[in-house]
C-alpha cells in the first residue's frame, strides 16, 4: 500500500519551501511567503543568491561528468525539485536525491524519480552512518568514483554534526570521487547575514552561515580539486569574476576530493 503523503506544517516557514518561493517556484504556502518577505527586507540580494546557488548545481554536474568521468551522484540536502535539478545531464546514469524533510522526499519521489537511474531517500546528514548504509546509497558501485553535491546544506547543521558528516563522507567515498560544496558566507555581508540568522532564529530555525576560514576548516582533510580553492559561488569558473558589488552570491563554492584515506 502506498503510504499517505506527509502533510508537513504549513502554518510555519520551511527552509525548502522558502527557498522555492524565492527562486520563483510553486511549492510554498502563505507562512513561507510572509517569512520570505521579511528575509528579503533584511537582505535584498537573497533571491539572487539563491538563484546563483541553484544554477550552480547543473554547472557542477556538467564538469563532474566531463572532467572526472563521474556518472553516479549523491545530492545531499537536495531541496524541492526545481527547473535546474529536474534534468541532470544524460551522462549522469545514477543520481540519488537525499533530504531529511519528508515533504521534499515526497516531491522528489514523485517528480525526480520519473527518470531512469533516479532515486530518492529520506535521511539525515546528522546520522551519516545510517544514511550511507541505507538503500539505494549502499547499492552504489564503490569501485568507481562518486560525485557528491552538498549545496547549501551545512548552514542548517551545527559545527559538530557538520565536521562528523564531512569525516564520515570522506572515509566512505572511493578514490577519484569529487565533492561539490556551497555554503552561505558570514563574512561577505556580515550585517545582513546576521539579520537573516536572527529572522530564522525567530522562526525556530538555526541558520549558520560560516566564514571562509571556518569552511576551509571543515574541509581541512580534503584536497581542493582546483587551484583557486574556495571562491564565491558567483565567481566559480567565471572568466571575469563579478565585481564585489555585483556578486550577490554571499556564499562560497569549492570542489574537493577525499584525497588519501588514512590506513
Ligand atoms: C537551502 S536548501 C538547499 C537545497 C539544494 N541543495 C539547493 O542547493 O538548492 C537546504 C536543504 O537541506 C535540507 N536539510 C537540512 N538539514 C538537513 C539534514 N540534517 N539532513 C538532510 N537534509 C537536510 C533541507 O530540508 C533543505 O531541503
Amino acid at each position: 500500500m502506498t503510504p499517505p503523503m506527509p502533510v508537513g506544517h504549513f502554518d510555519r516557514p520551511n527552509v525548502a519551501r522558502v527557498q522555492d518561493h524565492l527562486d520563483g517556484g510553486t511549492d510554498h504556502h502563505a507562512a513561507d511567503r510572509d517569512f520570505a518577505r521579511r528575509l528579503v527586507a533584511a537582505a535584498p540580494w537573497l533571491p539572487a543568491s539563491i538563484r546563483t546557488n541553484r544554477r550552480h548545481g547543473p554547472r557542477v554536474l556538467d564538469c563532474l561528468t566531463r572532467e572526472s568521468g563521474i556518472d553516479q551522484v549523491l545530492d545531499l540536502g537536495c531541496g524541492l525539485p526545481h527547473d535546474d535539478n529536474r534534468h541532470p545531464p544524460d551522462a549522469v546514469h545514477r543520481i540519488i536525491y537525499i533530504d531529511s524533510d519528508p515533504a521534499v522526499d515526497a516531491h522528489a519521489r514523485m517528480i525526480l524519480a520519473e527518470r531512469d537511474g533516479t532515486d530518492s531517500l529520506r535521511a539525515d546528514l546528522t546520522d551519516m552512518p545510517a544514511l550511507l548504509a541505507a538503500q539505494p546509497v549502499a547499492g552504489l558501485d564503490r569501485s568507481r568514483p562518486v560525485g557528491v553535491l552538498l549545496h547549501d546544506v551545512l548552514p542548517w547543521i551545527d559545527d559538530e554534526a557538520a565536521h562528523t558528516a564531512m569525516a564520515a563522507l570522506r572515509t566512505w567515498l572511493p578514490s577519484g570521487s569529487v565533492l561539490s560544496l556551497t555554503h552561505a558566507a558570514s563574512d561577505t555581508a556580515p550585517a545582513a547575514m546576521a539579520a537573516l540568522t536572527a529572522h530564522y532564529a525567530s522562526a525556530g530555525i538555526a541558520f549558520r552561515p560560516r566564514t571562509g576560514q571556518q569552511i576551509r576548516h571543515l574541509l581541512r582533510s580534503w584536497k581542493p580539486v582546483e587551484r583557486g580553492g574556495l571562491v564565491t559561488t558567483a565567481s566559480w569558473r567565471r572568466p571575469t569574476p563579478p565585481h564585489e558589488r555585483l556578486d550577490h552570491s554571499h556564499a562560497y563554492a569549492v570542489l574537493a576530493s577525499p584525497g588519501d584515506h588514512p590506513t
